[in-house]
């Protein structure tokens, strides 16, 4: 028969686009790094809708990957995207049941999307292929392949957070989605308490652990758990942001500030980064730190998200306004204490600003890792580094609590506070604070997260874990 592949499947899907057009979101980047001298096949949407879509896969090739995408109708687009996925899976998975608006009809396109998926999966996989499913569109894919009678290998990875059990029985029909998670041979989290979250869902559903507890019996199906932090490139993004600071565009960057330190922040245009608390927590710095005023530079590079979801469009509103209001009180003739941008940045030129950077605000109000955080303190020189400020909510806390400053993004005075202790650090300390978090980054890159999840998922002894 066939040698074994690697199948990976998400609703994003980094094709290599010849016009560069940056990607923004975490699950691309990642995936995109993890597989790429490994090889495989990377299926899923196209990005694109289309009133009819073709029975094949839109195929291209480079290197050992092969990526196969599918366009959406506009219904499919509707329902199964911007319904179901991002107005109910999204907020209920981030702790928002009170944003969450369910409808049938999403429901219905989101399990219509995924048998669909199966359908063209079954075309592509063979009986030795290993799948990999990525994050919260793709849930019940397993089970669909299953009832297909496919044996393989299938292993799961979400990349935002799993909530306690109550609220995931927030989410109506919960057990034909999150239930389904069961289907898979091995289910991968980001952090231990997620992991912890979902084995105390699974017990609310008659889960029995087995006696090692890494795995389930739920079901008549035994389900292996596992929590396998989401990591970077860390020696080549650092290697990316000493190029970057030499370029014309970091220099000119750079020139723009005037001297004055900077302030970073990026984010896409999403509620649960907590952007509104961060600038609320700016404007209190500015209120109570006049010696700062002209000295300091906010840079809030935030690319614009799922546009068509009110909540989103609610946001970027709420956000705009936040940050003339800002602006129109603090600024003075030659000097603009926030600079507020909607647009997308390459990687190299994000790697840069990070590195010009002093500090980094990554205050989400919950967030499965945060890819950002890792990236800024890889990014950093070694001889000057800056800081990294990080919500308690962020999995990548669990991480970087050694050498980042952790702050609750609710407490608005508290990171007001924090945020000049940032920016008057001595040197020592932010060294030593570097070292600590890059030791982790090092330890743990994007490859290990590869391997490990991968060897979990097809061999029975598997790499221990990272100890921190
Ligand atoms: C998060 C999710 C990803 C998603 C990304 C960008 O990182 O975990 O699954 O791809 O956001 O969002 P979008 O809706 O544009 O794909």
């Amino acid at each position: 028969g066939r040698a074994s592949r690697i199948v990976v499947v998400s609703n994003r899907v980094a094709v290599p686009d010849p016009a560069r057009r940056a990607q923004a979101g975490g699950l691309a980047v990642a995936v995109n790094a993890a597989l790429k001298e490994r090889g495989g096949i990377w299926f899923g949407w196209s990005g694109t809708i289309t009133p009819t879509p073709s029975d094949h896969p839109v195929v291209t090739t480079q290197k050992r990957m092969t990526y196969a995408v599918i366009d959406l109708k506009e219904d499919d687009y509707q329902e199964y995207y911007n319904g179901f996925a991002n107005r109910v899976l999204w907020p209920i998975l981030h702790y928002r049941v009170d944003l969450a608006e369910f409808a049938q009809a999403d429901l219905s396109g989101y399990i219509r999307v995924n048998r669909n998926f199966a359908d063209h999966l079954a075309k592509i996989i063979g009986p030795d292929d290993v799948l990999w499913i990525h994050d919260y569109h793709m849930m019940p894919l397993a089970q669909y392949l299953r009832e297909r009678g496919h044996r393989n290998r299938i292993g799961f990875f979400l990349h935002i957070p799993m909530p306690p059990p109550d609220l995931i029985q927030a989410l109506p029909k919960h057990g034909e989605i999150v239930g389904a998670l069961a289907y898979y041979d091995l289910v991968g989290f980001q952090t231990e308490q997620d992991k912890e979250n979902f084995a105390r869902y699974l017990d609310t559903r008659g889960g029995q652990s087995s006696a090692d507890g890494r795995s389930y019996d739920v079901g008549g199906r035994r389900v292996k758990l596992g929590a396998f932090p989401v990591a970077i490139e860390t020696a080549a993004f650092a290697r990316r942001a000493r190029h970057a600071s030499r370029s014309q565009f970091v220099k000119r960057f750079k020139e723009s500030l005037s001297g004055r330190k900077l302030i970073v922040g990026v984010d896409r245009l999403d509620y649960s980064k907590g952007i509104p608390n961060r600038l609320e927590a700016y404007e209190r710095f500015l209120r109570n730190a006049e010696d700062w005023h002209d000295k300091v530079a906010y840079v809030q590079i935030t690319p614009k998200s799922r546009t068509e979801v009110p909540e989103y469009a609610e946001m970027d509103r709420f956000v705009s306004r936040k940050a003339g209001q800002i602006n129109g009180l603090y600024s003075d003739v030659s000097w603009t204490p926030l600079r507020y941008v909607n647009r997308t940045y390459s990687r190299s030129a994000l790697a840069g600003i990070y590195r010009a950077a002093g500090v980094a605000m990554v205050t989400p109000l919950r967030d499965g890792m945060n890819l950002v955080a890792k990236e800024f303190v890889a990014a950093q020189d070694p001889e000057d580094p800056g800081v990294l400020l990080l919500s308690q909510f962020a999995g990548a806390a669990h991480e970087l609590s050694a050498g980042a400053l952790i702050v609750n993004p609710h407490d608005l005075d508290g990171m007001a506070e924090a945020l000049r202790r940032a920016l008057e650090m001595p040197l020592p300390e932010r060294s030593d604070r570097y070292r600590r978090m890059m030791s982790v980054l090092e330890a743990n890159d994007i490859d290990r997260w590869a391997k490990r999840f991968l060897a979990e998922l097809t061999d029975d002894r598997a790499l221990p874990a990272m100890s921190l």
